[in-house]
């Protein structure tokens, strides 16, 4: 018996139940959640920007929030905000970042996109356990075996950020309880920077937006919704209201000029079509300048931007190319409104730009010393798995070797954002073809869909141990379709 998680339990009775998996899985992935709170109108709350984290240990707590009018939420937060504050650290300057934990529960900080020594990765069964004890034994793990690397009260991660510039985040990633951590407010932007993005005339300041997506759905009281323990969520849940940084469909004043938007998809399973409506004169709304692992080596032109759960789009948008006094929405062609920008006549100047070359450290990797094959499909029993295999803590499904270039080969047959923790990888090939308009860069997510395949390149540097490859719509990884990997010398 393993340890069902959070919506494990009524999967086995599914299973139990006889009914296939086919019958479980729609076309898509996701269920949408509806509010019973009354929710307010799109474009009346103002976009705020999450803090910036100044030093010190950050503090996980339970904080209320006013995320819809009149109500507060009580989430779970990093230092009090949700999203939590931005890290912001420097390329080669090696950070230590110390979590205390005052929640109820036991927490795991991973640093998503971080080249992390396995020490500090997050591995899921690495818990911090509350300062002042649990409020329930909610102790998932069957066997004393499965014990991890466990602190009580507070944990300091090391971050050696021997990384290029990067938009990355953090959040929990507890064994099992992934998706609702995150779903009640776990989660924030860790931003590196370093000499070569500085070299270019980005957009910065005030005109340099990180923009988290989240959806949610609350109940009458305003608390979070979540539906714990209910199978028909098992291929993931989605809110009705989409939140960026935080507060629902929020509108932002821009001048006519470039901005760069940090785009994250943090929901637990939506993946959005990320459209400007309407459309600058000429289409191409958003110049892509950077991926999960930072900057791309050229830009790339385009009018919708497909997100996954996990992945990071920076762009950079021209509102000069509105007249002012446009209202442009940021709409998701596969759901409806995520925000609005309101263009302002006031300031004009901008010396922003984009050069037709933005990074030379993006060169493709040398051929691979060997390929694998990873499958992500559903077992007969509706738990989510890698190479029929649900996750169990120390069973690795590779051992690559220090410094050797893999190509690893994702097969799908459903949706899945697959992740790997501790290098960027580069795709290859998409559907043994091109790639998807979405593919290029370093990444460190990537996007599959139904009956996909998917190859990537990645060469495993500078720390040995074990690392996760799993799948980052939240529901799936917490119906075990996680994996270890062992860094061998
Ligand atoms: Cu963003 Cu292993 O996770
Ligand atoms: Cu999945």
């Amino acid at each position: 018996m393993r340890r069902r998680a959070l919506l494990g339990a009524g999967a086995a009775a599914l299973g139990a139940a006889g009914l296939g998996w086919s019958l479980l899985t729609p076309k898509r992935p996701g269920k949408l959640l509806r509010s019973r709170a009354e929710l307010p109108k799109p474009f009346e709350a103002r976009l705020t920007i999450p803090p910036v984290h100044t030093g010190g240990e950050i503090v996980q707590r339970e904080a209320d929030l006013h995320i819809l009018p009149g109500l507060t939420t009580r989430a779970w937060t990093y230092d009090g905000s949700f999203p939590g504050p931005t890290v912001i650290t420097r390329s080669g300057r090696p950070a230590a970042l110390t979590h205390r934990n005052r929640l109820p529960e036991p927490v795991v900080v991973h640093l998503h996109g971080g080249h992390t020594p396995a020490g500090s990765d997050g591995y899921p069964i690495d818990e911090i356990m509350p300062e002042r004890g649990a409020a329930s034994t909610t102790t998932h793990h069957d066997m004393a075996a499965m014990r991890g690397d466990v602190t009580v009260g507070s944990r300091t991660y090391r971050y050696p950020m021997t990384q290029r510039a990067a938009t990355l985040w953090y959040h929990d990633h507890r064994m099992g309880f992934t998706g609702p951590a995150l779903y009640r407010g776990l989660a924030g932007f860790h931003l590196v920077r370093d000499d070569e993005e500085d070299a270019l005339a980005l957009p910065r300041g005030e005109r340099e937006l990180p923009l988290m997506l989240t959806d949610r759905a609350f109940e009458a009281d305003g608390s979070l919704r979540y539906p714990t323990g209910d199978p028909a969520f098992m291929n993931g849940v989605l809110g009705d209201v989409v939140l960026v940084n935080g507060l629902p469909w929020p509108v932002h004043e821009v001048d006519p000029a470039r901005y760069r938007l940090r785009l994250l998809n943090a929901s637990n399973a939506r993946r959005y079509r990320l459209e400007l409506d309407p459309q600058p004169p000429g289409g191409a709304a958003f110049t892509q300048i950077g991926s999960d692992g930072g900057l791309l080596r050229r830009p790339i032109g385009h009018d919708s931007l497909r997100i996954a759960p996990a992945e990071r789009f920076d762009v950079v948008v021209d509102f000069g190319r509105y007249k002012p006094g446009t209202r442009v929405r940021l709409v998701d062609r596969d759901g409806g409104n995520v925000m609005r920008f309101d263009v302002t006549g006031s300031r004009r100047d901008d010396d922003a730009a984009v050069g037709p070359l933005l990074s030379r450290t993006a060169e493709p990797l040398p051929p691979p010393a060997r390929t694998r094959t990873f499958a992500f499909n559903q077992g007969p029993d509706g738990t989510w798995r890698i190479n029929d295999l649900e996750y169990r803590p120390g069973r690795a499904v590779a051992r690559p070797r220090l410094g050797e270039v893999e190509h690893w080969r994702f097969v799908s047959d459903f949706h899945h954002p697959v992740h790997l923790h501790l290098n960027h990888f580069q795709v290859v090939s998409r559907n043994a073809g091109e790639l998807g308009a979405y593919d290029h860069g370093w990444k460190d997510t990537v996007d599959l869909r139904a009956s996909e395949a998917v190859e990537v390149a990645v060469r495993f540097t500078d720390y040995t141990g074990t690392f996760m490859l799993h799948c980052h719509n939240l529901e799936h990884e917490d119906m075990a379709m996680m994996a270890d990997f062992v860094v061998e010398a």
